[in-house]
C-alpha cells in the first residue's frame, strides 16, 4: 500500500469513528439530593430514531420514533426535568429490581432462611422495595456497537439491601439498533444465592405521550395462558387458559374492547395488570406481544427471552403527574409490557425459578421493535 492509500484509509476510518461517536451524546440532567451527578445519554440511530436514558434508575426518559408519514413523536411517558423523577412513583421508564412485581407479604425462604423485605404495596413487596433499582444511581458508559449506539449501566446492590441476600451486580445495556429497536440486555451475577427479577417499566403511548388514553391501541399477546391473582395482585398459583376470557389477546384486540367487563380478574387489577405466560420456551428469544395505533400507524413488537410479560394499562395514573408536554397523565394514558418472570415466584416452586445461585450468570434480552403500517 502506498502512502496515499494509507492516509485515505486513515481518513475513512476516522470519519466512520466520528460518525458512530456522534450517535451517543451525554449531557448533565441534574443532581440527586446527596449531590450525585445525573447524566442524560442521547442515542440516535441511522434513521434518526432517538432514545434518552439517564444513569438514575437506568430510566428511559424519551423515545422518539416516526409515524407512517415520517413525523417523530415521543412514545414514552415521562418528565421534562430531573427533580420530577425523584417522585417517580409510577416507575416511568425505569429498570425495576431487585425483584420487579410483587412478593407476597414481603417474605420468602431460600436455603432454609426466611428473608423479610419491605412491604410497600399494601401487605406486599413491590418493585424491589422502598429504594429499588429505579431510585439508585447506576454507573454508565456509552458504547458504539455494530448494531447501533448503546449505553451500558451497572449497579451493585449490596448484601442485605432492601432485605435481599447477596451482593448482586446488575448490568443493563440499552442499544438503539439500526433496525429501530430498543434492545435491552441484562446480565446479573451474585456472590450468595438470592432471588431477582429485573424488568423495564416504560409506559408507551404510540400516538405520542400526552395524547390521551391508549384504549384504542390494538394489542396481540402470544400467550395461551395468564397468571390469575388474588385481590392484592398476588398469583393464586394457577396458570389459566385465556380462552373465553377478556385476557385472550391471541388475535389482535383493542385494549379498551373488554377492559370494563364484569370480570373478577379485571376488577382485581383495576384493568389489565397481569402476567401472561408467553408461548414457547423461556430462555429462547420469541415474539411476546405487539401494539398498533391506527391514528399514527405506529407498531411496536416486543420480543423476549423471559417467561412472561406483565401487561399493565396504567390503571393507577390519576392526573396528578404532569408529563413532558405539560399535560397531566390521566388513567390509562400509557401501557407497559414488562417482560419478566411471574410475580411472587420465590413462593411458587412450580413457577420458573427466580433464584440466582452464587457464581451463576443470568442473561436475558428484551427487544421493543418499532415500525409503521398504512
Ligand atoms: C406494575 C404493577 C402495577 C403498578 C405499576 C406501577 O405494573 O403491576 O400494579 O404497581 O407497576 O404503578
Amino acid at each position: 500500500m502506498n502512502l496515499r492509500r494509507i492516509s485515505l484509509l486513515l481518513i475513512l476510518l476516522l470519519a466512520t469513528a466520528v460518525a458512530v461517536d456522534a450517535q451517543v451524546t451525554k449531557q448533565p440532567f441534574g443532581k440527586t439530593p446527596d449531590g450525585q451527578q445525573i447524566d442524560l445519554y442521547t442515542l440516535r440511530n441511522a434513521h434518526g430514531v432517538e432514545a434518552k436514558i439517564m444513569n438514575y434508575g437506568a430510566i428511559v426518559t424519551s423515545l422518539k420514533v416516526p409515524d407512517r408519514n415520517g413525523k417523530f413523536d415521543d412514545v414514552v411517558l415521562g418528565f421534562s426535568d430531573f427533580d420530577s423523577y425523584l417522585k417517580n412513583d409510577p416507575y416511568f421508564g425505569a429498570i425495576v429490581g431487585r425483584y420487579g412485581n410483587r412478593i407476597a407479604k414481603g417474605r420468602f425462604t431460600l436455603n432454609g432462611v426466611e428473608y423479610k423485605l419491605a412491604t410497600n404495596n399494601g401487605e406486599n413487596h413491590l418493585h424491589g422495595g422502598i429504594k429499588g433499582f429505579d431510585k439508585v444511581v447506576w454507573t454508565a458508559h456509552q458504547l458504539t456497537t455494530k448494531a447501533g449506539p448503546a449505553v451500558a449501566l451497572t449497579y451493585l446492590s449490596k448484601d442485605g439491601e432492601e432485605g435481599y441476600p447477596g451482593n448482586l451486580t446488575a448490568n443493563v445495556v440499552y442499544t438503539l439498533t439500526n433496525n429501530d429497536e430498543l434492545k435491552i440486555d441484562y446480565t446479573v451475577t451474585t456472590d450468595k444465592d438470592t432471588v431477582h427479577n429485573l424488568t423495564h417499566h416504560s409506559y408507551f403511548n404510540l400516538a405520542g405521550e400526552g395524547s390521551g388514553d391508549i384504549l384504542n391501541h390494538v394489542v396481540t399477546i402470544n400467550a395461551n395462558r395468564f397468571v390469575p391473582t388474588d385481590a392484592g395482585s398476588i398469583p393464586t398459583g394457577e396458570l389459566k387458559s385465556v380462552a373465553g376470557t377478556p385476557f385472550d389477546f391471541l388475535k389482535p384486540m383493542a385494549i379498551g374492547a373488554r377492559i370494563n367487563q364484569d370480570d373478577e380478574q379485571l376488577k382485581f387489577g383495576n384493568g389489565y395488570d397481569h402476567t401472561w405466560v408467553i408461548n414457547g420456551r423461556p430462555g429462547v428469544m420469541r415474539f411476546a406481544a405487539t401494539a398498533y395505533d391506527a391514528t399514527s400507524g405506529r407498531v411496536m413488537q416486543v420480543w423476549t427471552t423471559e417467561p412472561g410479560v406483565q401487561f399493565y394499562t396504567g390503571n393507577f395514573l390519576n392526573g396528578t403527574k404532569t408529563g413532558k408536554s405539560g399535560k397531566a397523565y390521566e388513567r390509562r394514558n400509557g401501557f407497559c409490557f414488562e417482560t419478566q418472570h411471574y410475580p411472587d415466584s420465590p413462593n411458587h416452586p412450580s413457577f420458573p425459578t427466580t433464584t440466582l445461585k452464587k457464581g451463576q450468570t443470568y442473561k436475558s434480552t428484551t427487544i421493543y421493535r418499532f415500525s409503521t403500517k398504512r
